[in-house]
């Protein structure tokens, strides 16, 4: 093998950022589900600074070619003792260690931010073991969490939808469901925050090392300024209990630049508001809003852990089916 050297790229540099992204395509391309960011977005995407937390981008180098990518996010507003990490190798080039020296770069990187654990994301199918599941087994990043991503078929779906509104609405009571597109309004920004917040407190989280996140107004609108700038349109469902507050949300992001798939962001009832069936009417909502903007739209991917009983029951209620596992994994650093 010709030498292999890790460096790091500047994001502007757009001819190694193309090459970086090509090789992150051509490693996910045999996912069930379309799941890597159109270069559109991403050329957009990657570059920003955010305040949220610092991307660093590796390839790895064969003389001038690259032969491998790899990406650590270090949070900076909260959990600041983690690193996420990714690691691409397309499969011509597998096998070879480059992967393993990848990794090896981002782990140097991440204890010299003083970063005392990873985690990442290693996807399979659903009834074996793949090159990533393997890849993280051999470099000491046991399963924290184990996920599963689901899809709805969008040209199918519609048609239950119907009876499941009939449902939602002999539960609601005095609860109501609204849908906002891309911004949440400022009367609703204080409690989308403590929902936010809220957030990886409620939903089950295996062994992961997540601590409790903290959402500012700043930050929230941080975020939306660029899903904006980039080209990802955001459709947020919201709970409205009877006294007004907020007490839930649902999201999805459609790229405009391939709107023929969605994504779920996240979904949320606070404890003592649940028993409405807003997490039905809410996801119900996105998915409608999500049509009426994007009617080419053909199928929404979520995922979430499978012993998510509740949220589980919602997705099977909408159509969606399991279509890879997801395996969250983590490592301490020592
Ligand atoms: C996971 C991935 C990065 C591995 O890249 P790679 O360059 O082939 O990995 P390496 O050659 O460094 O492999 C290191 C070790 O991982 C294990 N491993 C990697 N691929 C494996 C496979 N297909 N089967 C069994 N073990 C495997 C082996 O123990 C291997 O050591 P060995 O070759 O000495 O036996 C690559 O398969 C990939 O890009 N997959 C898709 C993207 C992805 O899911 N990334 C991981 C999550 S972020």
């Amino acid at each position: 093998m010709a030498t292999l050297e890790i460096r790091r790229i500047d994001p502007h540099d757009e001819q190694l950022l193309r090459a970086w992204w090509e090789i992150g395509r051509d490693a996910t391309a045999d996912r069930p589900v379309d799941a890597w960011t159109p270069w559109e977005v991403s050329r957009r995407a990657l570059p920003i600074a955010r305040t949220d937390g610092t991307l660093v981008l590796v390839s790895a180098f064969e003389g001038e070619r690259s032969v491998g990518a790899g990406m650590v996010f270090l949070f900076r507003q909260d959990n600041t003792h983690l690193g996420e990490v990714a690691v691409y190798v397309a499969p011509g080039n597998r096998r070879r260690g480059i992967g393993r020296a990848v990794l090896a770069e981002l782990e140097r990187r991440a204890r010299c931010a003083g970063r005392t654990v990873l985690i990442g994301s290693a996807y399979a199918p659903v009834d074996g073991e793949s090159p990533a599941s393997m890849f993280a087994a051999d470099s000491g990043f046991p399963v924290g969490s184990a996920e599963e991503t689901k899809v709805v078929d969008l040209r199918t779906a519609p048609v239950t939808w119907p009876a499941l509104d009939a449902e939602v609405g002999a539960a609601l009571g005095g609860y109501r469901v609204t849908v906002f597109d891309q911004r949440i309004p400022d009367d609703h920004l204080d409690d989308f925050c403590r929902l936010l917040s809220a957030f990886l407190g409620e939903v089950p989280i295996g062994d992961l090392d997540l601590r409790q996140a903290s959402w500012t107004p700043e930050r929230v609108r941080e975020n939306e300024e660029r899903a904006a700038a980039v080209g990802r349109v955001q459709v947020i469902a919201a709970a409205v209990a009877p006294d007004g507050h907020l007490c839930g949300f649902s999201d999805l992001r459609v790229n405009r630049a391939d709107p023929r798939h969605a994504s779920v962001g996240g979904t949320l009832v606070l404890p003592g508001h649940r028993g409405h069936r807003l997490g039905l009417g809410m996801k119900l909502a996105t998915h409608r809003r999500l049509l009426e903007l994007y009617p080419e739209c053909a199928y929404v991917e979520t995922g979430n852990a499978g012993v998510n009983a509740a949220m589980n029951a919602v997705n099977e209620q909408l159509g969606y089916r399991v279509v890879e596992r997801c395996l969250d994994v983590q490592k301490r650093l020592g």
